[in-house]
């Protein structure tokens, strides 16, 4: 009887640590699984950038505009962010009068302003409307 009881609970133990290491197993899955669909969402948000080629705006936005919109577009006290709006053409073609903010119709071509526009609008989180060579010569005044 004794020895009866005793395989029963011998028994109970090896099934309740089979248990214990199934859940274990299946928790390193779904951590996996989560690292895996993190990775793939991160690849493609990059395979998004490089689908649409934005590189000769940036070559533009980092020798031009960089100085004062800064790296990360945020721009600072003295200058605006280009975060969060789409860019004003108007603006970068024509400048500002009294600011800091020159025209660049004679700098650039209108090839490199829509560049770095649509640079701009793609960059930083922003996700506004593709800018044409044609808007561009449009806007000058
Ligand atoms: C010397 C500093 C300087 C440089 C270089 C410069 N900006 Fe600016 N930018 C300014 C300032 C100052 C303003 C704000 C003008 C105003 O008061 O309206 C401005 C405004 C802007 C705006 C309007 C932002 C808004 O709030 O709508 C855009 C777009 C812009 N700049 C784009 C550019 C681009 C593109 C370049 C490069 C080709 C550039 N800027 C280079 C100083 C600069």
């Amino acid at each position: 009887m004794k020895k009866l009881t005793l395989s029963i609970l011998a028994i109970l133990f090896v099934f309740s640590l089979s248990l214990v290491s199934c859940g274990g197993e299946e928790e390193t899955k779904d951590d996996t699984n989560t690292e895996q669909n993190t990775k793939v969402e991160d690849e493609n948000a990059e395979g998004d950038a490089t689908v649409a080629d934005y590189s000769a705006g940036k070559d533009v936005y980092v020798k031009t505009c960089q100085v004062c919109h800064q790296e990360n577009g945020e721009g600072n006290e003295a200058f605006p962010t280009l975060k969060d709006k789409a860019c004003n053409i108007n603006t970068v073609v024509n400048g500002v009068d009294g600011t800091a903010m020159v025209s660049f119709k004679d700098q650039l071509t209108n090839q490199e302003i829509s560049d770095v526009a649509n640079y701009i609008n793609h960059t930083w989180g922003n996700n506004f409307a593709d800018v044409t060579v044609d808007d561009v010569a449009a806007s000058a005044k």
